[in-house]
């Protein structure tokens, strides 16, 4: 459903090279999948064979009333909290989503920044609109989301009174701990379990994820067939057989020949938040004890235009791995027209096929160029194949990170700002953070 096409990068790779990495990666294998693993973050390897159907089909319910009662959902959270729903969602239906004709709801995303100017102009298209609230945090202490969802609890609730705002807000956290649980508990709104082995950036195939795309109308059972046949797939240590384990394996051997930078590039502007999605799996993941190659995104032919000349000639730090699927819905053929005569040459052929050839001079273009070109190939934009990419990435990010010595499943870096915020903002219990961050502010 997904492959690894690798014929542009045979100049970069020996195939000895593959050898000497082969015994790390099947001890990362080894890692995710023994029984006695004792890493308690690995919930979603088994996730897609193995998830709670009372909870999922309670999802799909929760959909469809939303569906029919709302105009609107506002889904309040930030990080692994929003952005592979929000991946999905673009993914599968249209990165123009909220500004199709459609008979499902809006969807916005809020509570991802403490800027109040958007968070008020979401307000704003809500007005005289029917809402439903989906607040998800995993720890229910994040203060982006906190305060996005206080501000929209307070205006659903004069919307529609305490008691009607009640039925329309969903929760999405801890099964039993976190400030956002005792809310939920105390005003009596409808929950779903966050699975504690599952962290944020993995959580896309959980209510997490799930909710937001059900609403969109999108296939969550699809999703789900598709993370398990790629679970199915993905099982083999031989690197031949194993697309994924063997991406996880060149990412390294040019992270060791100082390709620093992974440039992921789509070729469909409706792909650029699972751009955003795989920035924040690998980046944080991968990125600590000073170690990690850089995760960018790009869309071409947009970037091309921007980023291109850097990818093509400047510093040669870069490795590029490039999503192409086949077909992604409709087309449109370039038409006979008299007056455009520099365009006589394409008269009668597809975008479709114009964007693959525009993908295949680029992959040649950069590999030319001295930057390695991996190739991730799909034939469809459905569901199943949407599951099987990110049940194929989250797998491969975890080999990846655990062959380059890290641990992919904390993130430090972020809990250091969650914490110097909590203490800059006055919170109770930070206040020797404070003074400490006072006396380096004021040095500034
Ligand atoms: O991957 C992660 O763990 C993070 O990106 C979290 O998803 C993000 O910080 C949001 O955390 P929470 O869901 O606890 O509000």
């Amino acid at each position: 459903m997904l492959k690894l096409d690798c014929r542009h990068l045979k100049n970069f790779i020996a195939s000895h090279e593959y050898s000497t990495i082969k015994s790390q990666i099947e001890r990362a294998h080894k890692f995710l999948h023994s029984e006695e693993s004792f890493c308690d973050n690995i919930g979603w390897v088994e996730l897609p064979r193995n998830y709670d159907v009372l909870e999922f089909n309670k999802i799909i319910e929760v959909a469809k009333k939303i569906q029919k009662d709302s105009d609107i959902l506002v889904v309040v959270g930030i990080g692994g909290s929003y952005i592979g729903a929000r991946a999905a969602i673009e993914f599968l239906k249209s990165d123009l989503y909220n500004n199709l004709p459609k008979n499902t709801p809006d969807i916005y995303f809020v509570g991802n920044s403490a800027s109040a100017s958007s968070l008020s102009d979401v307000l704003e298209l809500c007005k005289d609109k029917r809402i439903s609230l989906n607040v998800i945090s995993k720890s229910g202490t994040t203060t982006e989301p906190a305060i996005a969802f206080s501000v929209f609890k307070e205006f659903m609730e004069k919307r529609y009174g305490k008691k009607d705002a009640c039925s329309r807000i969903y929760c999405t956290t801890d099964i039993e701990d976190g400030d956002l649980k005792s809310i939920a508990n105390e005003n009596g709104y409808e929950t779903f379990a966050i699975p504690r082995n599952v962290g944020g950036r993995f959580s896309v195939l959980t209510a997490v994820g799930l909710l937001p795309i059900a609403v969109s109308g999108a296939n969550i059972s699809e999703l789900m067939r598709g993370a398990s046949i790629a679970h199915d797939n993905l099982l083999d240590e031989d690197l031949e057989k194993n697309h994924c384990y063997k991406y996880a394996a060149i990412r390294n051997i040019l992270y060791r020949k100082s390709k620093q930078i992974e440039v992921m590039a789509f070729f469909e502007p409706r792909f650029s938040f699972l751009g955003k999605w795989i920035e924040q799996l690998f980046g944080e993941s991968e990125g600590k004890d000073h170690k990690g190659i850089f995760p960018t995104s790009m869309i071409f032919s947009t970037d091309l235009h921007s980023m291109g000349q850097f990818i093509q000639d400047g510093s040669k730090n870069i490795f590029e791995t490039m999503l192409f699927i086949d077909h992604v819905g409709k087309d449109i053929t370039v038409n006979d027209n008299d007056q455009i005569k520099s365009l006589d040459f394409l008269k009668g052929k597809t975008m479709s096929w114009i964007n693959k050839k525009v993908f295949e001079s680029t992959a040649i273009a950069h590999s030319d160029g001295f930057v390695p070109t991996l190739i991730l190939h799909a034939k469809d934009a459905f569901e199943t194949t949407l599951g099987y990419i990110f049940y194929f990435l989250e797998k491969a990010c975890a080999i990846s990170s655990l062959v380059m010595g890290v641990n992919p499943f904390d993130q430090p870096g972020v809990e250091s700002y969650k914490k110097n915020m909590f203490a800059l903002l006055g919170k109770a219990g930070y206040e020797s953070r404070k003074e400490i961050l006072i006396k380096k502010l004021n040095k500034c």
